[in-house]
């Protein structure tokens, strides 16, 4: 059965006490979707507390980004050992931290490294900007962003990987892709590309979210096509009620799917 996975990226929101209180929630909606995995990523200094609410429950807690050295003079860093200690997962290679904060494939890559050594999953994120989609270089962008950015990773370490592909046009815009251009880059860019780096096997267990403007009235259709494995979500997983949507629309799809191949 193809698992949908959903994870909600909080970014730069929520105080301690409004996570608290978000997963607070969240967390009795979700107890009836075992049929889809789960995840939150609050900012590193309410990770602790959601992890705390979250033990023994269906949702993992993920930190937005670390480095990748293990200690020393970093000021201002989080070391994969740290965000271990706590957290299930990580999210490297945001689109805002590419914008933002300098991210190259090439650091990606040392970050994927980094996290993977120290026990996390990996949510690896991709995507290509509105001018680079428009000049219809999406195709090499993505090759790019992915060959790069998992250079030296074996089919071992791939079983911890998920890959977003966010498109950075529709990353807060309210303009999603639709889910058949969407689909396209899953199965025919980045699929391949997974396939060609760890075998067919490995490359169709991985999952493959899309990201960009999820919300509950799109999100089934997009879970439902072929290769969209689950989304990462921004906006709409900031209140207990839309994520919640978000989440019935995969468990949805995932019965759907079953039905059918009865
Ligand atoms: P939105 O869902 O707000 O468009 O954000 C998507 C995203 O960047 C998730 O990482």
């Amino acid at each position: 059965m193809r698992k949908i996975f959903v994870a909600g990226n909080w970014k730069m929101n929520k105080t301690i006490a409004e996570a608290v209180d978000l997963v607070s929630k969240m967390l009795p909606e979700l107890e009836n979707f075992d049929d889809v995995d789960v995840a939150v990523a609050p900012s590193y200094l309410a990770v602790p507390a959601v992890a705390e609410l979250c033990k023994g429950k269906a949702l993992k807690v993920g930190a937005q980004n670390l480095f990748w050295e293990e200690s020393g003079a970093y000021t201002g860093e989080v070391a994969p050992q740290m965000v271990a200690e706590v957290c299930d997962f990580v999210i490297v290679g945001h689109s805002e931290r590419r914008t933002y904060f300098g991210e190259t494939d090439e650091t990606v890559n040392k970050r994927l490294k980094a996290a993977l050594a120290a026990g996390l999953d990996v949510i690896v994120c991709v995507g290509e900007t509105l001018e680079e989609n428009e000049a219809g270089q999406t195709e090499a962008v993505v090759t790019r962003q992915i060959s790069k950015g998992l250079a030296g990773i074996t089919e071992d370490q791939a079983a911890h990987i998920t890959i977003a592909y966010e498109p950075i046009w529709a990353i807060g815009t309210g303009r999603t892709a639709t889910p058949e251009d969407a689909n396209n880059v899953h199965k025919n860019v980045i699929r391949p590309l997974l396939k060609q780096q760890f075998g067919d096997q490995r490359a169709n267990a991985m999952r493959i979210q899309y990201g960009g403007s999820i919300k509950p009235n799109n999100a089934a259709e997009l879970f439902a096509m072929s290769d969209i494995d689950g989304g990462l979500v921004g906006g709409a997983s900031l209140t207990a009620d839309s994520f919640v949507s978000i989440i019935k629309g995969a468990s949805l799809v995932t019965i759907v799917e079953e039905t059918s191949k009865e």
